[in-house]
């Protein structure tokens, strides 16, 4: 089989529209119902909502008190537009460090998650985050294991990186099969 992969000369939130549109040619292409986005702001959702109303979108963020305080990064103008559409938007524990980083920030050295984690950075930022939104949702079961869905990550901001996968959840975490890989920046 053939199939087309698109790689950014850089990654980042510049990518973002292009991704959308490969996402929804391929969501049209195997007929995919649900995807998932990593969207700290809301922002990366919001777009994806504008572009493909029909979907079963989910919108994650990051996890309260991940950058200061008990502080949730969402913003209030994306979060209505998201709720207008029914669009679950989730915070909870990043799969792929959890109590993990707690545990090396405080006594040093590297758990096995964060190798994980460590290792599908070796593809991009964005997969390892596909990989990682894709296990919080299914564990928060906002999306199925038993049907391909479409995950959608970034570099920091805007999004640069989606795949089609088969999610799992965290206690067999190693059930997860990557299909494709739809875009991801090339450096
Ligand atoms: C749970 C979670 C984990 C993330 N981890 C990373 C990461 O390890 N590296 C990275 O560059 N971006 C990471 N991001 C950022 C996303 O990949 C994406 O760029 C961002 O959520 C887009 O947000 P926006 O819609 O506000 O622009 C993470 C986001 C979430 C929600």
């Amino acid at each position: 089989m053939e199939k087309k992969i698109n790689y950014f000369e850089n990654p980042g939130a510049e990518n973002t529209d292009k991704v959308i549109e490969l996402v929804k040619e391929r969501k049209e292409e195997l007929g995919i119902e649900n995807i998932v986005v990593a969207s700290v702001s809301g922002l990366s959702s919001v777009k994806v909502l504008e572009s493909m109303p029909d979907a079963k979108l989910v919108s994650i963020t990051h996890h309260a008190g991940f950058r200061d305080g008990d502080e949730v990064e969402l913003e209030a103008e994306y979060v209505e537009k998201l709720e207008n559409a029914n669009v679950p938007i989730y915070a909870g524990s990043h799969s792929l460090s959890g109590v993990g980083r707690g545990i090396s920030n405080k006594f040093g050295g590297v758990t096995p998650v964060e190798i994980i984690a460590g290792t599908l950075r070796l593809f991009s930022q964005g997969v390892k985050v596909c990989v990682e939104i894709s296990i919080m949702a299914a564990d928060a079961g906002l999306i199925p294991t038993d049907k391909e869905v479409i995950a959608i990550g970034g570099t920091a901001k805007g999004v640069d990186t989606a795949v089609v996968l088969k999610s799992a959840h965290m206690s067999n975490f190693f059930d997860l099969r990557i299909n494709e890989i739809i875009a991801m920046p090339r450096p």
